[in-house]
């Protein structure tokens, strides 16, 4: 029987992406040899409509979806009501922020649904073409710099003309991680001055390989698989001296700090906005998990009594949903294919993608770091 593989369409008020895109489908049932249902509709708000998906068959629910097929193919953590419609011993791949979503986990695990979160994947190497959050995040970096031009009074490019030499804006962009150099390269492109700050060893190489300009505070804080650690207070008075003078003088600041399942660190304080110049611009890429500014409003942007507006986007990856959806779907083939043996679906869970990723698995949570967490 060959495997078939479900779409649903998303449920997240605000999602506009799809899991798979129609290019994805005809390589998973010409190649693969997948049977593929989409629910009709599934695609439309990435602007892939019903007839584009030609290799697919289209169902007109997700509970279609759910009953038929082997493998669900998701972008957000199910829902409550997503988790009624499935069953049990069906493999679900998506987005599942386990850290925060434990009751989901929990759920996923008591319902005895297989499932793989999409941000699990480890970050070697060979799962380099399924790392969908370095997909995402490379599109969230660009979007965050696009908004910080388009909110800022100013422009970023220096410019001769007739009126008057413009001088080019000075951006900072703190986290140089996979979202902040997209951003530095993009607001390099869009010509501004571009300095960058992170606690990683490596970053310093990364950011001047874009032209860019690291900003040393002292602190360096590598932590384990290429990652940040939490900063010691001592750490954090340091890194505040350095980059609240840093702050007095730039145009704009785009944030993409984080630290693996743990809330967003506060890099920027209500004092140092407080100092920075009115008509300055903050875009907080990481104001869902709580931003790295003390005044991010997640899902708003506000201006300060100073002048200083704030953005606090999110869901950025899902503001670009063509190419997100095409990234993401890239990602999810080459997870899938892993998996497909002659058109059968065939896990070899010691495989150490599969087993770096697995969430939950014959009713129980199989991620150490996650379980370690929740408990269970
Ligand atoms: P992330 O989204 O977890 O964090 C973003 C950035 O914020 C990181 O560069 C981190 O060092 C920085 N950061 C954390 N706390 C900070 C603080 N207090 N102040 C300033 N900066 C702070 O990281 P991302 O972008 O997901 O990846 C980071 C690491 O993973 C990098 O070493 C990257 O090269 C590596 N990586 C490896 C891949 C592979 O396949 N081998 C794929 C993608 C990333």
């Amino acid at each position: 029987m060959p495997i078939k593989i479900g779409v649903p369409k998303e449920v997240l008020e605000g999602e506009q992406r799809v899991a798979l895109d129609p290019g994805v489908v005809t390589r998973l049932v010409k190649q693969a040899g997948a049977e593929v249902l989409i629910e009709k509709d599934a695609g439309k708000s990435a602007h892939f409509l019903n007839e584009a998906y030609e290799d697919a068959k289209l169902v007109d629910s997700a509970d279609e979806v759910y009953q038929n097929a082997d493998v669900v193919l998701k972008v957000q953590a199910p829902t409550d009501e997503e988790l009624n419609k499935m069953r049990e011993g069906q493999l679900v791949i998506s987005f599942m922020d386990p850290y925060r979503k434990h009751d989901t986990v929990k759920a996923l695990a008591e319902k005895k649904i297989n499932s793989i979160a999409m941000e699990l994947i480890p970050r070697i190497s060979r799962a380099q073409a399924m790392d969908a959050l370095s997909s995402q995040a490379g599109l969230a970096g660009y979007k965050c710099a696009i908004q910080a031009a388009e909110l800022s009074p100013g422009f970023f490019p220096m410019l001769t003309t007739a009126a008057g030499t413009i001088r080019p804006a000075k951006v900072l962009v703190v986290g140089a991680g996979v979202a902040g150099l997209q951003a530095i390269a993009t607001a390099k492109r869009l010509g501004a001055q571009v300095e960058a700050y992170d606690i990683r060893p490596d970053a310093k190489e990364q950011v001047e390989s874009l032209g860019a300009k690291l900003i040393d505070t002292g602190v360096d804080a590598a932590g384990e698989g290429g990652y940040a650690r939490e900063l010691t207070d001592e750490e954090k008075a340091q890194q505040a001296e350095a980059l609240a003078a840093k702050l007095k003088e730039v145009n704009a600041v785009i944030t993409t700090a984080a630290i693996p399942g743990r809330p967003a660190p506060k890099i920027i304080s209500g004092d140092m906005v407080a100092d920075m110049k009115a008509g300055a611009v903050i875009v907080d890429m990481a104001a869902e998990t709580g931003g790295n500014c003390e005044l991010t409003q997640a899902g708003e942007t506000i201006v300060t009594d100073n002048g200083v507006t704030i953005a606090g986007p999110v869901n950025i990856p899902s503001k670009s949903p063509v190419h997100a959806s095409e990234m993401y779907a890239k990602n999810l083939l080459n997870l899938v294919n892993l998996m497909i043996e002659e058109g059968e679906l065939k896990p070899d869970w010691e495989d150490e993608v599969l087993a770096g990723g697995c969430l939950t698995r014959d009713g129980e949570i199989k991620h150490e770091g996650v379980k370690s967490v929740i408990g269970g």
